[in-house]
């Protein structure tokens, strides 16, 4: 089966969706280990409870940002998988670390790119007065939140949102969304082409919306 290693640095919602998305056969592919830079992180709790191999290296106890990720990676290159889905993983991958997983790797971030990127989404959402937020789901390039995007859900900023809320609502999205589109990965239809994003073969034009 498609191998899917999955990084997460905390909650693990996502994760979860992509498991449950397994269990009941919406998605054909296998969770082959979930990697963390926190141990306490409910996410590693969700991988042992489904039987998933679990790894968690903390930046702490190594030299240097490079000889942290160099160890993680390492442990998700021995899980062979297919594609590396960073699901709530909060630190900055290393150039030569994406160079190597490029067109493999895809990332859910908590905005419409290419607005927002970085930290606190739905804070710059609420600050810039959109009427729209959203989440996406793009292939990791060395530009922070940069890379192709692959697909994205839209939800209103409603009168009165705050921040818990307005996350609350986009969260709501981001489980089907990042479904949707690792059905399209998995069954290769979607694959990262030297230009942009292929579907079916074809360059896609706007990011799907899922
Ligand atoms: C999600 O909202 C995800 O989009 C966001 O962190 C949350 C993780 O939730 N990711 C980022 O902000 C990446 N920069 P989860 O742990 O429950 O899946």
């Amino acid at each position: 089966p498609y191998r899917i290693a999955v990084l997460a640095s905390g909650r693990g919602s996502n994760l979860q969706a992509i498991l449950d998305a397994i269990t009941t056969g919406r998605l054909d592919a296998q969770v082959a280990g979930v990697f963390s830079d926190r141990p306490a992180a409910p996410a590693l709790e969700r991988a042992r409870a489904a039987r998933i191999p679990a790894f968690a290296a903390e930046p702490r106890d190594f030299g240097s940002r490079d000889a942290h990720e160099a160890e993680l990676f390492g442990h998700v290159a021995r899980a062979e998988p297919d594609l590396v889905v960073c699901a709530g993983y909060m630190r900055l991958i290393g150039a030569a670390t994406v160079e190597a997983w490029t067109g493999r790797m895809v990332n859910i971030h908590p905005s419409l790119l290419p607005a927002f990127k970085g930290l606190h989404t739905h804070r710059q959402a609420l600050q810039a007065g959109v009427a729209e937020h959203g989440c996406s789901v793009h292939y990791v390039t060395a530009e922070l939140d940069g890379g192709p995007v692959v697909s994205q859900a839209r939800v209103p900023v409603l009168p009165g949102d705050d921040e818990p809320a307005l996350a609350a609502r986009v969260l709501g999205r981001e489980h089907p969304l990042l479904v949707a589109t690792l059905r399209l990965l998995v069954s290769r239809r979607v694959q990262l082409g030297p230009s942009g994003v292929l579907l079916d073969g074809e360059p896609l034009a706007a990011p799907l919306r899922l």
